[in-house]
């Protein structure tokens, strides 16, 4: 049966992309944040997950304002990226798992999650970024992957309670997959930041050092943040916090910080990385695949 090993949660800003591309993590601009992953490689190469589950946000890439869904779910052989207009350069593209993605569906309506499902869909670097951010180079992709978007462009976006109890579900339905392979959960976004308007540049490091707290033992304290509130103190974009609730609370076990990093700025973001890890007692796993 399927076993989430864990959780991880991760910026996306495209200009991250740009500076894999040109090679310059090692500058001291970017040190402090690529830093931050020496510890994500060294689990991730441990455990060696088979599939990803990404909860992301599309930022128009595949949806745009006339036809948005709240949440999405990929279930293609394959996901490809196009020029979203950041020059960076496109995507190699990414394996799907139509048999777990048409499983994840399947489980989530019969729970009342009337997601859209997608058999064509094009990710973006809300997507992009974190993959290339966990196994750099060139290479074939080492994972196949289920793209799960949630909606933070037109309002009215789902409320945290809302994409917690999805997550919940994703994890549910995951657990209860009969292959024997190992899910780590991606929640991509985020932390503070806002991109236009007067509050431009706004960050706000108290909020994110709360939120990347709350979310090890304690998501449900986040719910509590109506979606109005969350811009409020986040910023209009810091909305993508909602992506990180989903991720965490697909967890299905006892939780374990593994690691963290908060570094600001990245571009106009406070960026931040949060590994969890996903402990089930073996006979937990068991009951779960009766
Ligand atoms: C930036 C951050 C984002 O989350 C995004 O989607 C695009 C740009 C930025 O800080 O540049
Ligand atoms: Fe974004």
């Amino acid at each position: 049966m399927a076993h989430i090993i864990g959780s991880l949660m991760t910026s996306h800003v495209p200009a991250i992309g740009g500076a894999i591309a040109r090679g310059v993590q090692g500058e001291p601009y970017w040190k402090p944040f690529f830093d931050g992953f020496d510890a994500v490689h060294e689990w991730v190469n441990h455990e060696r997950p088979d599939v990803v589950v990404v909860f992301y946000n599309d930022h128009g890439l595949n949806f745009f304002l006339d036809t948005l869904p709240t949440f999405a779910v990929g279930a293609a052989p394959e996901y490809r990226n196009a020029d979203e207009g950041w020059g960076l350069p496109v995507s190699r593209p990414f394996p799907g798992m139509p048999e777990l993605s048409w499983h994840l569906i399947e489980s989530l309506v019969a729970d009342e999650f009337d997601v859209t499902m997608c058999q064509e869909m094009r990710v973006d670097h809300g997507f992009t970024i974190p993959l290339s951010l966990l196994w750099p180079g060139k290479g074939p992709w080492p994972v196949k992957t289920v793209p799960i978007a949630i909606n933070t462009v037109q309002h009215p976006l789902p409320t945290a309670a809302r994409c917690l109890k999805l997550g919940q579900s994703v994890g549910r339905a995951i657990t209860a997959y009969p292959e024997d392979i190992k899910v780590l959960i991606l929640g991509t976004g985020g932390l503070s930041h806002q991109l236009d308007g007067t509050r431009a540049g706004f960050i706000n490091k108290e909020f994110d050092r709360l939120c990347m707290e709350k979310l090890v033992h304690e998501p449900l304290a986040l719910t509590r943040f109506s979606n109005r509130r969350i811009i409020e103190l986040a910023g209009s974009q810091g909305i993508e916090i909602l992506m990180w609730i989903a991720a965490r609370s697909a967890m299905t076990g006892r939780v374990e910080r593994i690691h963290s990093n908060y570094h600001i700025p990245i571009s106009n973001t406070a960026t931040g990385v949060l590994l969890l890890e996903n402990r089930v007692a073996a006979q937990d796993r068991v009951a779960a695949a009766k």
